[in-house]
């Protein structure tokens, strides 16, 4: 059992994108890549022979928050681990909770020795440490887990920010201390990502990716963006990041994005992506197409027959029409919540797979230019 392994196998000549391939102990993983969010363990609404036959999901998320409050690690750990509990026999990712607990929990305490929250499920008062989220991680047995950091507000003060990223550092060698001092859980090697922070300055952001890049890790993750900051923020302290991490390791940026976002941020160098967007916004009859964005509720989908949406590879984007998934919304049939979710997912993972084949024959930014259009029109 190896530690992650990063080949490049391309680099685009017009911009910084490039393709890659990921090897995990449970599978390979061909990049750019989008990577499907199963918050408690499950992609909501979505089955895991869904992830795989419909959505062609290669890696999916978990999250140290929830799984740790519920089902908790002894169930977790009874079962052997995460993949054997849901299924998903192919890689996961674990999120450190280090962002949940700013967003979920009832009420939150920092300190130098860690986060003291509440849960947002019983109110029931918890401590996430460096360490211990390093432990719980490892009994959630992600093949990437993630350090444990603090994901500062947008906007926030120069002194806060450049506070809160040292606070970060420091944790981030504890995380590395425990993390190094423990053995893989279950067999198969579990590998450590470092997140880079300082909000939207970028010295913090520089001297954050100096301070990631010393770890000497499989991978390096970009956090503290897509929080309300407009989007040329985002890319320009996308950009800037992709510049001082390391090019032979993956890149990921966490919690992005729209469509248009993910195709902007490949451009700069970015290799791995996650966000709810495709899962929550279908849910709320939101679907993204290859022809644009449709609002599924609308009444101009009644009585149109053609499928979802067959550009692209997905059996339940082609079956089903859109007036049926009008109905189903409109019905609260839940499996309206369903054919949304995977049909979003499905055109997230048709979009990055479009990205790389464009990477590989060297002609992605023309690609990308025609795509700007069409992704970002409503129909
Ligand atoms: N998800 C989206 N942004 C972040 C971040 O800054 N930190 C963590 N841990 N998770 C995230």
């Amino acid at each position: 059992m190896a530690s992650l392994q990063f080949q490049l196998q391309a680099t685009d000549g017009h911009s910084a994108a490039r393709a890659g391939k990921i090897t995990t102990d449970h599978g390979e993983i061909l990049t750019p890549i989008f990577m499907p969010v199963g918050t408690a363990g499950s992609v909501k609404a979505v089955s895991q022979q869904q992830l795989k036959n419909d959505v062609q999901a290669q890696i999916i998320l978990g999250n140290t928050y929830h799984l740790y409050l519920r089902p908790g690690l002894e169930t977790l750990e009874k079962a052997g681990g995460l993949h054997k509990f849901n299924g998903w026999n192919r890689p996961i990712l674990t999120d450190s909770g280090g962002y949940q607990v700013f967003s979920l929990a009832s009420s939150r305490k920092i300190t130098e020795e860690g986060v003291v929250f509440q849960s947002h499920i019983d109110g029931s008062k918890h401590l996430f440490t460096p360490e211990n989220v390093m432990d719980i991680q490892r009994s959630i047995g992600g093949d990437i887990i993630m350090a444990f950091d603090e994901c500062p507000p947008y906007p926030s003060e120069y002194k806060y920010a450049e506070k809160s990223m040292h606070l970060t550092h420091r944790w981030l060698d504890r995380c590395f201390e425990r993390f190094n001092g423990t053995p893989d859980r279950y067999g198969y090697t579990q590998n450590l990502f470092p997140i880079v922070q300082g909000s939207t300055y970028a010295d913090l952001r520089k001297a954050s990716c100096e301070y990631a890049a010393s770890k000497n890790a499989a991978g390096n993750a970009i956090g503290g963006l897509s929080v309300g900051e407009p989007d040329h923020m985002m890319y320009e302290f996308t950009q800037l990041c992709c510049e001082n991490l390391p090019a032979e390791k993956p890149r990921y940026l966490m919690g992005v994005g729209t469509p248009w976002n993910i195709l902007e941020c490949i451009a700069l160098g970015v290799d791995m992506f996650d966000c709810v967007m495709p899962t929550r916004n279908g849910r709320n009859a939101m679907l993204f197409t290859s022809k644009g964005v449709i609002n599924i509720d609308n009444k101009k989908w009644e009585h149109d027959y053609s499928p979802l949406d067959d550009g692209i590879d997905s059996d339940i984007s082609n079956y089903y029409s859109k007036a049926y998934l009008r109905h189903l919304m409109k019905a609260k049939e839940i499996l309206g919540l369903t054919i949304a979710s995977v049909h979003n997912l499905a055109f997230y993972l048709w979009l990055v797979g479009e990205a790389r084949k464009h990477i590989l024959a060297g002609d992605f930014i023309s690609w990308k230019n025609e795509q700007a259009a069409i992704l970002q029109q409503r129909l």
